[in-house]
């Protein structure tokens, strides 16, 4: 494998390039660019039961309230009404039926917000009810389902139990999360005078935007143009779901004539908007002396909610990930797409990885507990081969992993974290501290790095560099406070050798670069930064024929872009000088470029193929103490290492590292969502749903990067870290668990949920007493 040496400033450890604006608050976010004059701003009507007839919808009250101009339901929509992103079924306005608690009825636009929601409660609403089903459980037994039931089989199953000298069983589960970006759902939609509009949306995917927006409207792309600066963070909540409110404010603007805003409140967003799937499963596996898995029998049933969303994709991504870094030799699996009344589930971070990846490691660490071995040493045994081509190498959805890090990786973790000198010393002081437990876990990720959809799996860019020789870049990706911009700039500014200060990059826009794909399964710099290289590429390519030109001779290969200056042997220029001389030559100082990744292909049906260009590695080891009185839980130390590849920007990756382990963590212990028996979401505001503190972070953090470099032709041999740091923490939960285990008796089941909230730790510990109902 080639490392090359990448062009400065790729590689360095540079701030996020809007931090300054992050820090001092001077960042613009949608809520705060300046309004234009006549501005509305709009609120939505919400269904006040989970699912039922609409009889009849009252809103005179609403359309005589103060400053109201415009109120819109289901009828009053000209084109599409919906929002989903795959299948059409994702009401923008629920029409006949209501299918969630907090579904939107109708839309108000008034003159203030306030205004706006106060009409809104004027409403009367009349509904017919109906039965609810509310969770995965009530979903299975009615057979309800979104999409259909998914059946794979790979190997002699039914041999490979026969054969094995132990089986065992569980089931397990793992609650849903709410994403909690910090500025919510929010899009500005401002008419242009020629049947046009212009829509700022805080949104993952400006182009799924503009197609939808048009077809709400029963209008052309070309209308539409969609563009955001900025996200204050999505984590997956802004990929397909702000599609709703961009269509609601696009259809109140065209209705008014008038610039809308739609801005959700945070109760209404969590409320209204979907979240990461809860997932249950029921397991059968087969295995050896070592722990080796022989054989596994999954069932697999996620809660995805009222329509499908996302819910096909997160699907797959689960099941093609639910082997994590290790051999499944012979597998049957059913998948269900559970459809319940309640808001429709969407992508988050990790997109269904995180719950593929929850149950393999659950099935792994009871089977450890079984043999009464090291959870490390039993997941060690079922590693992929490290070296291509083995025995154990191909997944169970066919593609042979070539690039298997994971056993060097946690080996050298293992010995950096000193994991079994601690597991002694946790063990001695489990035996003298009847209250207070420890706990340690060490697991690997390995996550696959593209779209599976292979046709997502492309971008453009779109880069001039003006005659002063400054450079001003667009892409398809949008910037959420990933870095993404911040990486583009550093890519374009090393290939042009500028100063990071002389390159800028444009708000994504579509009508800059067109028909992107989401900035999601954290390809973004893969495919923007390929992009935006090839179009730099290509003006290079122009600017060094003139320079061979201008020298009198030379060749255009031997021309150097570093420092600010264009050099050819020893003829040199200013970039700014060689701009202004092209552009009086007639030069083309700007292009665009296109990327597509290479060598991936996936059947939809058969879920078989190669659908990831690679994959991206790492592993945590955390060690958490619990009070067995209470439930307690607090995490003493996590050392992380992870696989970046060959870092563009170690700061940020880092951040992310940091970030998505961090959030995991809340997934796994403290985020809990708590639907009322009518199908209310109770946990629909910070003050009763418990994302994660500073205070939560580690005491002891230490994260480092794993030296390595993409075997892949990927940008500058790096690789995407968006996604996979999420799921180091599940060496968290697994550290809750061994925990667990040390208050109950050698070698009995540890059956802890996830969010290991402290209710579901003190039931854990009482699961032998029947003490605990759930
Ligand atoms: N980091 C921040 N700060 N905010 C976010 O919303 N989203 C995550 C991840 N990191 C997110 C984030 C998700 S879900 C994805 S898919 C990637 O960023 C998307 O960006 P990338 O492809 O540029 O990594
Ligand atoms: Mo990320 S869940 O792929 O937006």
């Amino acid at each position: 494998m080639r490392a090359d040496t990448p062009p400065k400033p790729v590689g360095h450890a540079l701030p996020h390039e809007s931090a300054a604006l992050h820090v001092s608050g001077a960042a613009h976010y949608l809520d705060d660019l300046p309004e234009l004059a006549g501005t509305l701003h709009a609120a939505i009507g919400q269904a006040p039961c989970a699912h039922g007839r609409l009889r009849a919808l009252q809103l005179d009250a609403v359309r005589a309230a103060p400053g109201v101009r415009a109120v819109l339901t289901a009828v009053d929509i000209p084109g599409d009404n919906n929002c989903g992103p795959i299948l059409h079924d994702d009401p923008l306005l629920a029409a006949d039926e209501v299918q969630f608690y907090g579904q939107p009825l109708f839309v108000v636009a008034a003159d203030s917000r306030e205004q706006a929601r106060q009409a809104v409660r004027l409403a009367q609403i009349d509904i017919e009810p109906l039965p609810a089903l509310l969770d995965i459980d009530s979903a299975v037994a009615a057979e309800s389902w979104v999409l259909p039931p998914f059946e794979m089989q790979r190997g002699e199953v039914d041999a490979a139990f026969a054969a094995a000298p132990h089986r065992l069983s569980g089931q397990a589960r793992v609650g849903g999360q709410e994403h909690f970006y910090l500025e919510g759902q929010i899009s500005y939609a401002q008419p242009g005078d020629d049947d046009s509009l212009h829509v700022w949306c805080s949104t993952q995917h400006p182009s799924e935007m503009q197609q939808l927006i048009a077809h709400a409207l029963g209008w052309r792309a070309h209308q539409i143009t969609v563009s955001c600066r900025r996200m204050g963070g999505a984590f997956g909540g802004k990929e397909s779901q702000s599609a709703q409110w961009a269509c609601l404010a696009a259809l109140l603007a065209v209705r008014t004539g008038r610039p809308v805003k739609l801005r959700l409140d945070r109760d209404e967003d969590m409320s209204a908007t979907g979240k990461r799937h809860g997932f249950q499963y029921q397991w059968q596996a087969a295995f050896a002396d070592d722990g080796r898995l022989a054989g596994l029998k999954l069932e697999m049933a996620s809660h995805c909610g009222f329509s499908a969303d996302l819910s096909g994709p997160v699907n797959d991504r689960a099941i093609c990930h639910l082997d994590n870094a290790y051999y499944l030799d012979a597998l049957a699996l059913r998948s269900l797409r559970c459809k319940t009344h309640t808001v429709s589930n969407t992508a988050f971070r990790g997109f269904g990885g995180p719950q593929g990846m929850f149950l393999i490691e659950t099935v792994l660490d009871d089977i450890a507990r079984h043999l009464q071995l090291d959870p490390l040493a039993v997941r060690q045994a079922n590693f992929y081969d490290s070296e291509p081509g083995g025995a154990r190498s191909v997944t169970h959805y066919g593609m042979p992993v070539t690039d298997n890090i994971a056993p060097a990786l946690v080996a050298e973790l293992a010995a950096r974290c000193q994991y079994a000198q601690r597991r002694q010393a946790i063990a001695e002081f489990n035996a003298a501290s009847p209250t207070l437990k420890r706990g340690l876990a060490l697991t690997p990720v390995k996550f696959g790095i593209s779209f599976n959809a292979t046709h997502f799996n492309q971008a453009g860019a779109l880069v001039h560099v003006y005659t002063d020789g400054t450079v001003l870049a667009s892409h398809g990706g949008t910037e959420m406070g990933q870095g993404l911009y911040t990486k583009i700039r550093q890519i374009v500014a090393g290939e042009f050798g500028l100063p990071l200060a002389d390159v800028r990059l444009a708000a994504t826009d579509t009508s800059r670069v067109s028909n992107t794909s989401a900035t999601a399964a954290s390809s973004g710099t893969d495919l923007n930064g390929k992009a935006a290289q090839a179009a730099c590429q290509q003006i290079k390519a122009r600017l060094a024929a003139l320079m061979v030109e201008l020298a009198g001779g030379g060749s255009a290969d031997a021309v150097r872009f570093a420092d600010g200056q264009v050099r050819l042997a020893d003829f040199s220029l200013p970039f700014a000088e060689l701009a202004m001389r092209a552009y009086r030559a007639r030069v083309q100082l700007w292009d665009s470029g296109f990327y597509r990744t290479p060598d991936i292909h996936f059947d939809p049906v058969s879920k078989l193929g190669r659908p990831f260009y690679y994959f991206a590695y790492g592993a945590a080891a955390c060690e958490v103490a619990i009070d067995t009185l209470t439930g307690e839980s607090r995490v003493l130390r996590a050392d992380l290492l992870h696989d970046v590849g060959q870092s563009i920007n170690p700061a940020l990756d880092i951040g992310q590292i940091e970030g998505g382990f961090v959030q995991g963590m809340g997934w796994l212990t403290s985020e809990e969502l708590y639907w009322r028996a009518d199908g209310k979401l109770m946990t629909h505001a910070p003050s009763t749903y418990k994302i994660p503190t500073a205070a939560d972070v580690p005491a002891v953090f230490n994260v480092a990067l794993y030296a390595n470099a993409n075997r892949e032709d990927s940008i500058h041999r790096s690789k995407a870290v968006g996604e996979p740091p999420f799921m180091l923490a599940l060496a968290v939960f697994f550290a809750l668990r061994d925990a667990v285990a040390a208050a109950l008796p050698a070698g009995a089941p540890v059956q802890l949920d996830a969010p290991a909230t402290p209710e579901a730790i003190v039931c854990a510990l009482r699961a032998g007493s029947g003490a605990c109902a759930g």
